[in-house]
């Protein structure tokens, strides 16, 4: 069978200290006179709300605030912001916050455009086409949503997070304004980074592009690793071993906040198109059954799955240890692959990041039943470099506890 890449961002980037005084004119360019801002109580309070609305109105574009936004978003938020939406007539929404608010508004986009109930649209490939102009401005430094085609939810009563994945939900602007991230607690921050880290890691060790098992027919967002998401990855990488300490120690810090905020957008880029994997697919039942932040989650079993993978990705491996900062000089292969995976646990050390599952509270009991939910999902597990069996997760989840 032929294969080949294909690269898919938001429809246009802006990045610069003070890139969010421009919004309101890149929203007149689009067309857009009339906005719903989909945001949520911290960020107002931070006074981050204050300046997009500034900049919307002085440019003459009405703006009125749904401020319904919440970490992990529910469908029961997403249902109340197309109400929102609805109300006030809006061309386009603008989501201003991390993953959760650009999540949310990403899901109401889908509805507004298509109708129905958002249950419809998770999985893959299931929004039929296009949906209206979504504009995305950052105040985290992490997840990558921004840029991204998928939609993180939580769905409270069937008990699970679920996402919608496809390239026609990408937002068509993402505005990145380091000055806007400078007010994120250090617990935010140190969340938000060690998720753009196992973004970046997670894209670079993926099955490679040639080789994913994707079932015929079928279409996804993500392509497997690749050369061009290998660049983004291995800078985004750089950034955050040089950075993520100073943004988390000394949050006024602009450079680190910068660094960190190319690097949130380079890990976004690359794992949007390459892939996550295996440290994705567990912490997802985890964070469900804990409530610890998406970043938290990742952050704790990415060690562990870097271990696992190891025999098949030693080369990449050494590569991360490396962009991390490692001297790797004289090592072989599987010794710079321990290095890396040293050097992600003292980062995380450094950054409070939890360490074992026992500390998020999970009993251990539910280690069958979460490593059973795992294998089943087929698309997280066809791009990990070494496919797991049940027995292999569950042996990852008891080293983690
Ligand atoms: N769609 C994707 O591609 C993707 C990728 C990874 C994660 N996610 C999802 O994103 C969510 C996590 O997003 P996140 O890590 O960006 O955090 P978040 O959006 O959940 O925000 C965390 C908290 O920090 C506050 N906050 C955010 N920015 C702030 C600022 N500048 N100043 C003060 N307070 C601020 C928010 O109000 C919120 O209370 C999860 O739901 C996760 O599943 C989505
Ligand atoms: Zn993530």
């Amino acid at each position: 069978m032929s294969r080949a890449w294909h690269f898919h961002s938001a429809g246009e980037i802006v990045f610069g200290r003070g890139a969010v005084q421009q919004l309101g004119g890149l929203a007149r360019r689009l067309g857009i006179e009339r906005v719903v801002v989909v945001t949520d109580t911290p960020i107002i309070k931070a006074g981050l709300l204050t300046q997009v609305v500034e900049s919307l109105v002085q440019a003459g574009v009405a703006a009125n605030v749904f401020d319904g936004g919440e970490p992990e978003p529910s469908l029961t938020a997403v249902q109340a912001c197309v109400k929102a939406a609805q109300k006030s007539n809006a061309q386009a929404l603008v989501s201003v916050g991390g993953g959760s608010n650009t999540d949310l508004a990403k899901a109401a986009t889908t509805l507004l455009a298509h109708g129905g109930s958002i249950r419809d649209y998770f999985g893959e490939d299931r929004v039929p086409g296009p949906v209206g102009p979504l504009i995305a401005v950052s105040t985290t430094a992490g997840t990558g949503s921004e840029v991204s085609g998928a939609a993180v939810l939580t769905d409270k009563e069937r008990h699970l997070r679920a996402s919608i994945l496809s390239n026609y939900i990408r937002p068509t602007l993402a505005l990145f304004d380091p000055l806007l991230t400078v007010t994120c607690p250090p617990r935010v921050t140190a969340d938000a980074g060690i998720d753009a880290l196992t973004h970046a890691i997670e894209a670079y060790l993926a099955t490679d592009y040639r080789y994913v098992a994707l079932p015929e027919g079928q279409i996804s967002i993500y392509n497997g690793k690749f050369p061009l998401a290998d660049c983004l990855a291995v800078e985004a990488m750089r950034l955050i071993g040089a950075n993520l300490r100073l943004a988390v120690h000394q949050g006024t810090n602009l450079e680190a906040r910068e660094n960190m905020h190319l690097a949130s957008l380079l890990a976004g880029m690359s794992f949007s198109n390459a892939a996550v994997a295996l440290v994705h697919a567990i912490e997802y039942p985890i964070g469900m059954l804990t409530h610890c932040t998406h970043g938290a989650g990742n952050g704790l079993l990415l060690p562990y799955v870097m271990e696992y993978n190891m025999p098949a990705r030693q080369r990449e491996l050494r590569e991360i240890a490396v962009a991390l900062g490692e001297n790797v000089d004289g090592l072989t292969d599987y010794q710079a692959a321990e290095r890396a995976v040293a050097a992600v646990r003292r980062l995380e050390a450094d950054i409070g990041t939890p360490m074992r599952l026992r500390d998020l509270g999970l009993p251990e009991e539910q280690i069958p039943g979460i490593s059973q939910e795992v294998v089943g999902l087929a698309r997280l597990m066809r791009n990990n470099p070494r496919p797991p069996t049940e027995a292999d997760v569950a042996a990852i989840l008891r080293a983690a506890w």
